[in-house]
């Protein structure tokens, strides 16, 4: 027997902090929503993701009544160090563009996001299976997924939200002929870990090297996240915890620097990718986040642009579904892509200018270091990058 069709204004396929945090702007609004995920609340929780967040993305958490757990619990950053010519040099944002960014991880901000939509009574179903959607072009469009107990649903909507990340299902629904799709790949990737030391910096240090790139981040006072430059294909298990740390020390080294070691309790290789899917909405079905567009992670901006996305996302579906007009979703693709557009640039320059590609010559060694002593020693450089890092402002 094929389940009754149950009734919600917006079906989301995604419950990660895109999903989340529009069914909770969504629920602001009075407006009502169905959140699925493939994953466990557990598994999501157990996934090491980036740890910065724009000022915007801290003021959407605490201002829409979500958390100040990001206040308090995370560490403002004021600055960056830029590591490169056998020094580092100190990126001032508080100086150049009167703004910080918060230290607080992106399993944080989804612990946040769980615990408020399960406060405030939203209808959040993890742990589903056989997703899918269904008549997107039409005006009662369905969610289709069987939950964690084994029962089959189908949820008819006004509109649907595909938040389901880079493999997303429901960009695949999405004509061919009316999609365009644009990509780059990078030859390197991130080696990440978690290790339980005190803190080597008070902030995080971008660190170019002959022997490629290694980034110094934080988490607490105890525990600490870094990453160095590795091959797409690394085996992790050909790491052990000392060559790793003779790889980190060797890296930041080079720039005077010498890192606080501890017991590696976390290893992984982050893919780099930059990807943009446009437009970002087809009939009834709209796109946010990661399912519409990847960025490589120097920089951290794939976390706030969900966040940003979504933020855009719940004002015009608001207006939308108020009005009884889809035709005013029509901006959300424009709106939502120029801020796209200007962190895919600035992820890719902060990529290219840091990492070491596998057939780099001498002379684009010497040219990328040309180019951080630009950003570092002019103030229009070293404020370009303050004011990308710390974000723009939501149109
Ligand atoms: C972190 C990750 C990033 O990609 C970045 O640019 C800065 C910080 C992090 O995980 O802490």
């Amino acid at each position: 027997m094929p389940p009754a069709p149950t009734r919600t204004t917006v079906g989301i396929v995604g419950g990660g902090p895109a999903g989340l945090m529009l069914s909770h702007l969504l629920a602001r609004d009075g407006i009502e929503s169905v959140v699925v995920d493939l994953r466990t609340r557990h598994e999501i929780e157990e996934t090491h993701r980036a740890g910065i967040l724009e000022q915007d993305s801290i003021r959407l958490l605490v201002d829409t009544g979500v958390s100040d757990r990001v206040l308090t619990d995370g560490y403002r950053h004021e600055g960056i160090e830029l590591a490169f010519g056998g020094a580092g040099h100190r990126i001032d944002f508080e100086g150049l563009v009167d703004a910080s960014v918060q230290l607080y991880p992106q399993t944080d901000v989804f612990i946040d996001l769980a615990n408020a939509r399960e406060r405030d009574g939203g209808d959040v179903r993890f742990g589903v299976t056989d997703v899918s959607v269904v008549d997107v072009t039409g005006d009662s469009p369905g969610l289709l997924f069987t939950d964690a107990g084994g029962v089959a649903h189908e949820v008819r909507c006004d509109y649907l939200v595909g938040s389901d990340g880079s493999r997303s299902i429901c960009r695949q629904a999405f004509p061919e002929a009316q999609r365009r799709q644009y990509f780059r790949e990078y030859p390197f990737a991130w080696f990440g870990i978690l290790c339980e030391a005190p803190p080597s910096a008070p902030e995080l240090i971008y660190n170019h090297s002959d022997r490629g790139f290694a980034l110094i981040s934080q988490r607490t006072d105890t525990l600490q996240r870094m990453y160095f430059q590795c091959a797409v294909d690394e085996d992790v298990d050909a790491w052990s915890d000392d060559r790793i740390w003779e790889e980190l020390q060797s890296r930041v080294g080079a720039n005077g620097y010498t890192l606080k070691e501890g017991p590696i309790t976390s290893k992984t290789v982050l893919p780099f990718r930059s990807f943009v899917q446009e437009p970002m909405r087809h009939g009834n079905l709209l796109l946010a986040g990661d399912a519409a567009h990847t960025v490589p992670p120097t920089g951290a901006k794939g976390l706030n642009l969900a966040l940003a996305d979504v933020r855009v996302l719940a004002e015009e579906l608001e207006r939308a579904i108020t009005k009884d007009d889809g035709a005013l979703l029509d901006d959300y693709t424009t709106r939502a892509l120029g801020r796209v557009w200007k962190a895919q640039h600035f992820s890719y320059w902060m990529t290219t200018m840091l990492h070491l590609a596998p057939d780099a010559s001498p002379f684009d060694v010497r040219r990328q270091i040309g180019e951080l002593s630009m950003v570092v020693s002019s103030t229009a450089g070293s404020t370009y990058l303050a004011e990308a890092y710390t974000g723009w402002p939501v149109p």
